[in-house]
Parts: structure tokens; C-alpha cells; sequence
């Protein structure tokens, strides 16, 4: 699976001690027997432990994912010493062990799940997977409440920490690497829940704009770079007056500290009377973005829903934003352009500082900006 490999940096190496996080029931058991189905195709042998599902129900599961493999071992244990007498026998080259909160060693006394327990377990896991030199991922449901122990407790402990995520309402989902002893971080790998299985989404900004709605006020498309990726993205505001008390700052998928930073320089670098209207941002479709070229998006989309003006379905704007309303420039320019060009967008509004050095595909107009009110007249036509 590309998606899988680039988060991995490469690929997966031997001896490496890998941890998946997510929320139960955001597909970590799914992608990792498709993992395990592609590995053992290849004629690598895989051992999946499921300390969850029984034998029957894990096979179903891989009979709907249309997985069948002489090479692919199914457990249901949840006892580590019994499962690494297992893996003597089988002598895999990948183990999954699904999950770190289900399974136990019998000579500690606490309860699975417990912060003792999945941290010994991960220690054994760890000298197994170093000592034999095979891979082994281990899965940990991200918990709400601090009483069982998460993922978040082992982070130090293993060589790459991947985290699954997604909104419960849309079918597509995240692989982000957080921590990659063998590679780089922020790596994202983009996937679609199907009836069958994740199937690999290798052309996300498609999906992400998909249902974007052309000429409403508030929305904006920004390029973002995830990992050595651009990714385009709706952001959408909503601006409207406090009916009582302290306005609202509300931030999905930006943060909101940013938005409120944006806001201020708004009111007073612009002149945008902001301080007694609410305030909502959104990415759409629900993606966590987290860069600083985001900005200049969050800032025209909050000034068009407040001045209720539409953007062209044709721009993308990109820019980091300064205290003083300057625009700063980004990296990758040109990267971020070409994808914008490659969905069809025509005009790029980016900082002036990026303008030089790089040439834009054909037909792209480019507007360098040195200010949010230059870009803030780039996008609405003109001075008012
Ligand atoms: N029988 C099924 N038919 C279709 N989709 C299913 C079926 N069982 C599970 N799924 C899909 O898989 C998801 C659960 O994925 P799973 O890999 O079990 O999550 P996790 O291991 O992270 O708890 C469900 O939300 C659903 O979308
Ligand atoms: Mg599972």
C-alpha cells in the first residue's frame, strides 16, 4: 500500500516496533489485516493476533476484505507467553498484535489494559521484535478517560507511533505518522472506507473539495502541505453577530487560538469590525490541518462571510500571516501552485516573497501580496 509506505518512510523494517492508535471502530483491524493480506501475498509470512475477535470472526472479516493467503497466521490469544511460543513455531516475519489493551502476562497482577500490564506487554513485545528481527505492530484504542492505559503511554517505548483518525460521519480516514524512528514525521496516508475494505485515496484534494459549494460566502480554498504533499482544502467561516455576552471563537480542524490571532489582526491592521460577531471556522470535510500557510485562507474566508461576499471558485490563496497584517512566505510554493493547477484552479494568491525564483504552469495567474489587505482586495476586486 503506498499510502501505508510513505507514512512508514519507506516501508517496514525489520525488527521495528510499530504502534497504531485510533478511536475504537476507526478501522485500525481493518487496515492492518489488509497490511497482513498484502504482506503475505507477497510470501511474507504473517501471524495476526487478535485478542478481540474470535478465529471465526477474524476470518469472515478477511473473507470480506478478500484476503486469503497460505502464508497468513491467525491467533486468538491474549496471553503473551503463549503467543510468543507461538511465534517461535510459526517464525513470522510480521506480527500484529490486536490490541495492546486486551492482552496480559500472567506475572504481573494487573488487570488488562491496565497501565502495568500494557506497558510490560510492549517491553516483551519490544526484546521480541529486536532480538528476532521481525516487525511487529501493535494496535492501542485511544481512550477517552485516563483510567486505561492508551497509546499516548507508549509513544517513547516503540519506533514509529501512526495514529489512524477520521470523523465518525465521513468515510475517508487518516494515517498520520507522529513519531518514525526511520523516517519523517507528518507523512499522512489518506484512505476511504468502502464496504470492502480501505481503499487508498491517491488523490485527496479531489475528495476534500468534492463537495464544496461554489459562490457562498465564507469559503476559500487553501493549499496545504501535509508531510512532502500538498493537500487542497475548503476552509469555511461563519460570521455573525453576539446575540448576548462574549462573542465566540469556534475552530474545527485549525486552531482556534490561531483564529482568534487572525481575527485580532483583521480588526486592526484591516479595520474589519470583528470584536461583537461570533466567529466559526471550519475545514471541510473535517481534516486536522496544522500549518502556517493556512492563514491567509482562515483570514479571507472570515472576512468574506462577514462582508458577505462571495469568492471566485477559481482562487486559492496561500500565506502565513504576520502581527503587523504582513503576509510571510511559505515553502514548497511551487508544489502547493501546481496542485492547485492540476484541480482546475486558475489564480493563486500567495506571498509576494514567494512570487520569485519558480515559474507557474500555464494558465495559472499568479498574485503576489504583501499585506492581508492587498490579498483581502486581490480576492474581492478592488478597494472599498
Ligand atoms: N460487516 C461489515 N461490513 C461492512 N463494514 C464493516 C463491517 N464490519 C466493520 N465494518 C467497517 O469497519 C469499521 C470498523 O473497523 P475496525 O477495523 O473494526 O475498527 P477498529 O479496529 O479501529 O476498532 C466500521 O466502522 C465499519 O465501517
Ligand atoms: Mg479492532
Amino acid at each position: 500500500m503506498e499510502e501505508v509506505n510513505r507514512v512508514l518512510g519507506g516501508g517496514i523494517v525489520p525488527g521495528s516496533l510499530v504502534l497504531v492508535g485510533g478511536d475504537p471502530g476507526i478501522g485500525k483491524s481493518t487496515l492492518l489485516l489488509q497490511i497482513s493480506g498484502i504482506l503475505s501475498k507477497q510470501t511474507h509470512k504473517v501471524l495476526y493476533v487478535s485478542g478481540e475477535e474470535s478465529i471465526r470472526q477474524t476470518k469472515m472479516r478477511a473473507d470480506r476484505l478478500g484476503i486469503d493467503s497460505d502464508e497468513l497466521y491467525i491467533l486468538a490469544e491474549t496471553d503473551v507467553h503463549v503467543i510468543a511460543e507461538q511465534m517461535e513455531q510459526v517464525q513470522p516475519k510480521v506480527v500484529i498484535i490486536d490490541s495492546i489493551q486486551t492482552v496480559s502476562q500472567e506475572d504481573i497482577t494487573s488487570a488488562p489494559g491496565s497501565v502495568a500490564q500494557v506497558r510490560e506487554c510492549t517491553a516483551t513485545f519490544m526484546k521480541i521484535a529486536k532480538t528476532k528481527g521481525v516487525a511487529i505492530f501493535i494496535v492501542g484504542h485511544v481512550t477517552k478517560e485516563g483510567t486505561i492505559a492508551g497509546p499516548r503511554l507508549l509513544e517513547h517505548m516503540v519506533d514509529a507511533v501512526l495514529y489512524f483518525e477520521g470523523e465518525r460521519h465521513h468515510t475517508y480516514r487518516i494515517l498520520r505518522s507522529v513519531k518514525n524512528r526511520f523516517g519523517s514525521t507528518n507523512e499522512i496516508g489518506i484512505f476511504e472506507m468502502k464496504e470492502f475494505g480501505l481503499d487508498e485515496v491517491s488523490n485527496p484534494s479531489e475528495m476534500f473539495l468534492e463537495e464544496r459549494a461554489h459562490g457562498a460566502a465564507g469559503s476559500i480554498v487553501i493549499s496545504s502541505m501535509e508531510g512532502t504533499r500538498p493537500v487542497l482544502v475548503e476552509l469555511q467561516a461563519l460570521i455573525s453577530p453576539t446575540s448576548f455576552g462574549t462573542p465566540r471563537r469556534m475552530a474545527t480542524g485549525v486552531d482556534h487560538h490561531r483564529v482568534s490571532l487572525i481575527m485580532a489582526v483583521l480588526e486592526k491592521r484591516v479595520g474589519l469590525l470583528l470584536q461583537n460577531q461570533d466567529a466559526y471556522v471550519n475545514v471541510a470535510g473535517g481534516v486536522k490541518l496544522n500549518e502556517p500557510a493556512l492563514d491567509l485562507g482562515i483570514a479571507v474566508s472570515i472576512a468574506s462571510s462577514f462582508r458577505d461576499k462571495p469568492t471566485s471558485p477559481y482562487d486559492v490563496v496561500i500565506g502565513e500571516i504576520g502581527l503587523t497584517g504582513e503576509v510571510r512566505g511559505v515553502s514548497r510554493i511551487e508544489q502547493r501552485v501546481l496542485e492547485a493547477h492540476k484541480l482546475g484552479f486558475k489564480r493563486v494568491i500567495v506571498p509576494m516573497k514567494n512570487t520569485t525564483g519558480w515559474t507557474a504552469p500555464k494558465g495559472m495567474k499568479v498574485i503576489g501580496v504583501e499585506s492581508v489587505s492587498e490579498a483581502l482586495d486581490a480576492v474581492f476586486g478592488g478597494k472599498e
